[in-house]
């Protein structure tokens, strides 16, 4: 199934500077053109839309409000209407001193040597997405592979079932597409997946295995049991957090690859394990990070000359930071072998992402996987790529012409 057809209706946005929209038609294709127009005007651009609401398109804003926890709080990490309930999905959702508890909990999950153990396996179900396209003409890098590969790594770690893959895609295109505009979309969605959650957890008590999901059922936190609701949260964070961004970082840098055939037979050229595969993967992090956070603000602060109240919310545009060209030279290229790349696509400070080294590694192996079958794969300038808006953005629907 493809993602991102269903659109709520909202007037265009009429200035990025003063109106920005992240739900806007113009913001999934382009969005960094966008912050380099607003980064050439000013640090911050607002809107209305949401009451008052922040868009920082520099890296000095975006490292100021995430390392500030005091200003800035992690309870609401989704720009929305600010009557939207929200639910608890920690520890990306929770403040210190409780954040650290949370985080300690869930990472053992995703350590480097647990996340490596997955690679043959990963590798393994890449080649079955690539067999079932064949000798077909032409493909979707979205709806046949990249869609595809997150939800089997974010299952194999947490022990969530597979065969439910579309129900969680189809949760995660409401959450972040239809929610943040309505509320009743959002409280569809946290009622569905708490129940499925809870079964889930409530079967782990009865039955346990060797999985997160029994961990979480279990969880302590200093010797006092968690709360149900904050399990189911933990639960929740896996599904939202895990399958769509590396989703979309593997589509995109699929659209990519797919207009720059130069890049890909100089990857082709060297081994997996050379160099140039990893800075080419940090490369397409760069230029294509699909998550843009957010924070309430909770005390007034300024940023960057910019007064912030109480009760605004502001995004954390990790993205556009990545674009700043006063901390990256020539931002606007992408180079496969950029070296000291020090973006923020997995965020700074205390929430940086727990799934990083998971990301990572799908991505390096959808890449190698893809681009070796398909050495000279290209746009199909027939049909059009659609893209997701919001707070992760890659493709949905990302046709092309496979070379065989
Ligand atoms: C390319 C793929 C990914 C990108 C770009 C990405 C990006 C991010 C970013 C920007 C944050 C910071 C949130 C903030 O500051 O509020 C974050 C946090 C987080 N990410 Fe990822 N993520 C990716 C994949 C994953 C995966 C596969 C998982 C696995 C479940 C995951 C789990 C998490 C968790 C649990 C947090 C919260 C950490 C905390 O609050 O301490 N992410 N991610």
């Amino acid at each position: 199934m493809a993602y991102g057809a269903e659109r709520i209706d909202s007037e265009p946005v009429r200035s990025w500077l003063t109106d920005w929209d992240w739900l806007d038609d113009g913001w999934g294709e382009n969005a960094i053109d966008i912050w380099n127009d607003v980064r050439e005007q000013c640090p911050v651009a607002t809107t209305e839309r949401y009451g008052r609401a922040f868009m920082p398109v520099t890296m000095e804003a975006v490292r100021q409000i995430a390392n500030d926890t005091e200003n800035f709080s992690s309870i609401w990490v989704n720009v929305s209407r600010p009557d939207a309930p929200r639910t608890p999905a920690p520890p990306i959702t929770s403040d210190p001193p409780d954040h650290h508890g949370h985080r300690r909990l869930i990472l053992p999950a995703f350590n480097p040597k647990t996340v490596a153990g997955t690679e043959e396996d990963l590798r393994h179900f890449c080649r079955k997405l690539i067999a079932e396209i064949g000798d077909s003409p032409t493909a979707d890098a979205a709806v046949q592979y990249s869609q595809h590969i997150p939800v089997h790594g974010i299952c194999i770690l947490t022990g969530l079932p597979e065969e439910d893959a579309d129900l969680f895609r189809d949760w995660i295109y409401k959450n972040f597409q239809l929610a943040p505009k309505d509320n009743n979309v959002r409280i569809q969605v946290m009622t569905e997946m708490g129940a499925y959650i809870s079964e889930i957890l409530k079967d782990r008590l009865a039955n346990p295995k060797d999985d997160l999901l029994t961990v979480i059922a279990n969880a302590e936190i200093d010797g006092k049991e968690v709360d149900w609701n904050i399990k189911v949260g933990y639960v929740r964070l896996q599904i939202v957090a895990g399958i769509d961004t590396t989703w979309s970082a593997i589509g995109s840098g699929l659209w990519h690859f797919a207009q720059h055939n130069d890049q890909v037979q100089r990857l082709l050229a060297v081994p997996n394990d050379h160099e140039l595969w990893q800075t080419a993967n940090e490369e397409v992090l760069r230029y294509y990070a699909p998550v843009t956070m957010a924070r309430k603000v909770v005390k007034d602060v300024e940023v960057s000359g910019c007064p912030m109240h109480a009760g605004d919310q502001t995004l954390v545009t990790f993205p556009a930071a990545n674009h700043d060209p006063a901390e990256f030279e020539n931002p606007g290229e992408f180079i496969l072998d950029r070296q000291n790349n020090r973006h923020v696509a997995f965020g700074l400070g205390i929430h940086r992402c727990a799934g990083s080294n998971l990301a990572r590694l799908e991505m390096i192996v959808a890449f190698q996987e893809w681009l070796r079958a398909f050495p000279s794969y290209s746009l199909d300038p027939s049909k059009k790529t659609t893209w997701a808006n919001g707070q992760v953005r890659g493709p949905r629907v990302l046709p092309v012409l496979t070379g065989r």
